[in-house]
């Protein structure tokens, strides 16, 4: 049996894990770099990015003002940077200099793409959604940037050589490296859950 409660999330992290990324923005010559876990590809066609920003981020003015940001998925050889660009603000130092990030040429949009990253999406702001503590902001997909080595053929990540970094919440970072995909083939399972329920539902002799 599930435990219940009717208090909101109260203290659980249950939706973790989350894959830790570092938003970057640009708004006139100023430029900035946050950690953000809460973000999701929201549509293809056109293809559609969402970050989940509060408004007490610096990030959020420079996204609001520039109308763009990029998203940059970042192995767990760079753990620690996101732990930093995600522990101070651009209100109050250059994340760039300070711990000497390094940039890799934008393709569509004059934002700051990370060299480390295994894949990076650069976005046009087409809209804000205020969700409570925290603004949605969406962006159509204007370039993407990726390493080689951190994708099979058909484009499916290659953890092992990714080596994507999870985040758990309160401080606790999950290398994927190390996991193995399964494949589950759709019809299979409902064929295998259908039979599962109805052995569940025959009366016991
Ligand atoms: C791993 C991690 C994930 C985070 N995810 C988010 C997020 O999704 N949204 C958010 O508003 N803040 C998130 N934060 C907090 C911001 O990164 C943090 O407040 C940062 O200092 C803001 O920087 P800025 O003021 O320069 O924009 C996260 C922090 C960490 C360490």
């Amino acid at each position: 049996m599930l435990n219940r409660s009717a208090k909101g999330l109260s203290d659980f992290y249950g939706y973790y894990p989350m894959l830790a990324t570092i938003v970057t923005a640009k708004s006139g010559r100023k430029e900035n770099a946050m950690a953000v876990a809460w973000h999701a590809i929201v549509s293809m066609k056109p293809p559609t990015y969402g970050v989940s920003i509060s408004p007490k981020r610096f990030t959020h003015r420079l996204i609001s003002k520039g109308r763009r940001f990029a998203v940059n998925f970042m192995p767990t050889s760079e753990a620690e940077l996101i732990a930093a660009v995600g522990g101070c603000s651009g209100r109050d130092v250059d994340k760039f200099k300070e711990f000497g990030i390094e940039k890799a040429k934008p393709l569509a949009i004059d934002v700051p793409i990370l060299k480390r990253a295994y894949f990076a999406i650069e976005c046009r702001l087409v809209d804000t959604f205020r969700c409570g503590d925290h603004d949605l902001f969406v962006g159509k997909i204007a370039a993407t940037h990726w390493s080689d080595d951190a994708f099979s053929k058909s484009g499916l990540v290659r953890f092992a050589k990714a080596n994507a970094t999870a985040y758990m919440g309160e401080n606790r970072y999950l290398m994927l490296s190390k996991g193995k995909a399964i494949y589950l083939d759709r019809k299979e399972c409902i064929k295998r859950r259908r039979r599962k329920a109805a052995g569940m539902q025959r009366p016991k002799t």
